[in-house]
């Protein structure tokens, strides 16, 4: 197994691309050609991350396999609930006393960097990685996503690549946000527009205590 899990048999078909570094776990944006391959150690930890341990009824537990094996750097007091599907491991960054809701996918192929006292309401969707459809081989891409502290994201948005997320702006439940969103901007829709800012003190902290899910 290399670093990222991968076994080094199923990393021969991306060949000069690992050896620079590259590939579907970088760490900022980049491209590599479409494949299909799957490694079975990579896919064995995918399995048993998001179905087995993200529905383990213990926080702890959980935590601590995010924390030691899938290498997410959660601060104190930040918090997931059950049901997280993460697509590698690291990359993913979570600040303190931040919340993840039940179900949502960390999708953090391309870093993905969640600032404190954010609240990401449930099945959430944070993409940092897709296809590009320009190319003939629709090969893939990432790129970063950033959410700034006192950030708010309703149910069911979802954020697309290379976004970035301003301190204590708020995402409608169900938006599409295509494009980044300024500091306290509300957005909502498809794609997500702005429609208000937000005029409030910061005035909390949104950490979350809980023993099971
Ligand atoms: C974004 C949000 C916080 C705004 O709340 P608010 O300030 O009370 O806003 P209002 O309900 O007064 O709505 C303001 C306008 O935005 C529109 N709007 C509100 N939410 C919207 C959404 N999700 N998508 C599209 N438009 C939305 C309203 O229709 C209204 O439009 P109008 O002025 O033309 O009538 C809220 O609508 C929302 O999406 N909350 C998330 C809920 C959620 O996911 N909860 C999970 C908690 S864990």
């Amino acid at each position: 197994m290399d670093e990222e899990g991968f076994g080094a048999r199923a990393l021969e078909p991306l060949g000069a691309l690992v050896a620079q570094g590259r590939g579907p776990h970088a760490k900022t944006e980049d491209r590599w050609p479409h494949m299909s391959f799957s490694a079975v150690g990579f896919d064995a930890l995918l399995y048993v991350c998001n179905i087995v341990v993200a529905n383990v009824p213990s926080v702890r537990l959980r935590h601590l396999f995010y924390r030691r094996v899938m290498q997410v750097k959660m601060a104190p007091g930040s918090f997931i609930h059950s049901g997280l599907w993460l697509d590698c491991r690291r990359h993913l960054v979570i600040g303190e006393n931040s919340v993840i809701n039940q179900r949502c996918r960390l999708d953090a192929r391309g870093t993905l960097t969640i600032g404190a006292n954010v609240s990401i309401s449930p099945e959430v969707h944070l993409i940092t990685a897709d296809h590009d459809i320009a190319a003939d081989d629709l090969g893939g891409r990432t790129k970063p996503i950033t959410i700034g502290d006192y950030v708010f994201i309703g149910s069911r948005a979802m954020v697309l690549p290379g976004v970035a997320i301003g301190e204590g702006a708020v995402v409608a439940a169900g938006a599409v946000v295509t494009k980044s969103v300024g500091p306290r901007e509300v957005v909502a829709g498809i794609p997500a527009r702005k429609i208000a800012m937000r005029t409030s003190k910061f005035n909390y902290n949104t950490k979350v205590e809980r023993h099971f899910f």
